[in-house]
């Protein structure tokens, strides 16, 4: 079964935008590979759009790859792709043009589902640009997810229309894999947290098999590329990193990875963090406090919590505001209050500091503004 975990891997749209080529893309593959991103389960090297020519061949009607930028075909990309062990993703749209201008799907799903499988692809991103009125997206991701299915390979169908037409409704019943729920992010503070926000009471239908998409990571871009707008402090990128991994959601990285940052490197590569996104059961993160005296508002901060299969919880403690502040969380919250008799012993997914056994009521002092820590908690009898 395919997205029995969140997927991951690496996508050109943050930082390439249009100036996508066979370089850019085989260079990537390259580096994850160097950088051992494959082994801890980066897999998918994904071309977002701006991939074609403008115009479909007018004699088989198929989409063909732009030839100033893939010189040797999409088959190539694939081929070099695969020879590395990772997967290939491509890009179309439920319209009649991408996002960007660029013919798209609609009304040729499955021969443009069958022109994909001859290039050798194993993921679909699916967006939702330039849509007619008349046609309900439902049908369309629909139709796609068939074309798909009957494509003859096994692909992974990654929607993408934003939330729209209440999709939590019926994506699954499509055959997504994974659907993004909100708009576009880009490169600062306010529109991750609020794309997370956005989706915090709706991670209750993200299971295995279909999971919440809130979009390809930032995490290392510092600004640069299509969608760096002010950037993020190294704080900030592992705020964001930890709440796609709370969420259980897709982790498809989006910096370019040619020029990593040793330490955003190590923070997407985080063993205790990849675990809780990876978790096998995949189940929602839940509010059980925050920062103190700021009145709830999950803008200034929030306390999640998420079980884990084994028993286990991950429990991560958020300050969303512009000054320090003590952060807090209650265990009753959780189902566990402190006469069950169960306390928890936490330990720092990053640091590996050990606090507790704890129960009932926990507050911990210091947290810079828009930064996190995020704790593994085991319940003990002590
Ligand atoms: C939409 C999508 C983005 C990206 C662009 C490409 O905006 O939401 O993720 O794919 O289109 O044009």
């Amino acid at each position: 079964m395919l997205a029995q975990l969140p997927p991951m891997g690496w996508n050109s749209w943050n930082t390439f935008g249009d100036k996508i080529n066979e370089e850019v893309v085989c260079a990537a593959a390259d580096k994850i590979v160097e950088l051992g991103l494959d082994k801890v389960g980066y897999k998918y090297v994904v071309i977002d759009d701006c991939w074609s020519l403008r115009e479909r061949d007018p004699e088989t009607g198929k989409i063909v790859a732009d030839p100033a930028k893939f010189p040797h075909g999409m088959k190539y990309v694939a081929d070099y792709i695969h020879s590395k062990g990772l997967l290939f993703g491509m890009y179309s749209c439920d319209g009649v043009r991408t996002c960007a201008n660029f013919p798209a799907s609609f009304d040729h799903e499955f021969l443009d589902a069958r022109t994909f499988a001859e290039f050798g692809i194993d993921f679909l991103k699916y967006d939702n640009c330039f849509k007619p009125a008349s046609a309900p997206g439902e049908l369309l991701y629909r139709r796609m997810g068939q074309a798909l299915r009957l494509s003859g390979r096994e692909i992974l169908f990654s929607a993408c229309n934003w939330g729209a037409e209440n999709v939590w409704s019926w994506i699954r019943s499509t055959g997504a894999h994974m659907f993004r729920s909100t708009g576009d992010i880009f490169d600062n503070f306010v529109s991750f947290r609020d794309i997370f926000l956005s989706q915090l009471d709706k991670f209750n239908t993200s299971a295995p098999g279909c999971w919440n998409d809130i979009d390809m990571l930032t995490v290392g871009m510092f600004g640069n590329g299509n969608v760096g707008t002010s950037g993020c402090t190294k704080d900030e990128y592992y705020t964001q990193f930890s709440l796609w991994c709370m969420a259980s959601a897709p982790l498809m990285l989006g910096c370019d990875i040619r020029k990593i940052d040793p330490e955003m490197l190590a923070l997407v590569k985080n063993p205790e963090l990849l675990a809780i996104d990876q978790d096998p059961e995949g189940r929602p993160p839940f509010r059980v406090g925050g920062p103190v005296w700021t009145g709830g508002d999950p803008k200034n901060g929030v306390t999640l919590a998420k079980l884990l299969s084994g028993g286990d919880i991950a429990i991560a403690m958020y300050n969303f505001g512009d000054a320090p502040r003590a952060v807090d969380f209650f265990t009753e919250t959780m189902g566990l209050p402190a006469a069950s008799g169960w306390k928890l012993k936490m330990k720092d997914c990053v640091t590996g500091e050990v606090i507790g056994p704890v129960s009932e009521y926990v507050r911990l002092e210091g947290f810079a503004p828009h930064s996190c820590r995020v704790f593994r908690a085991t319940p003990v009898r002590a």
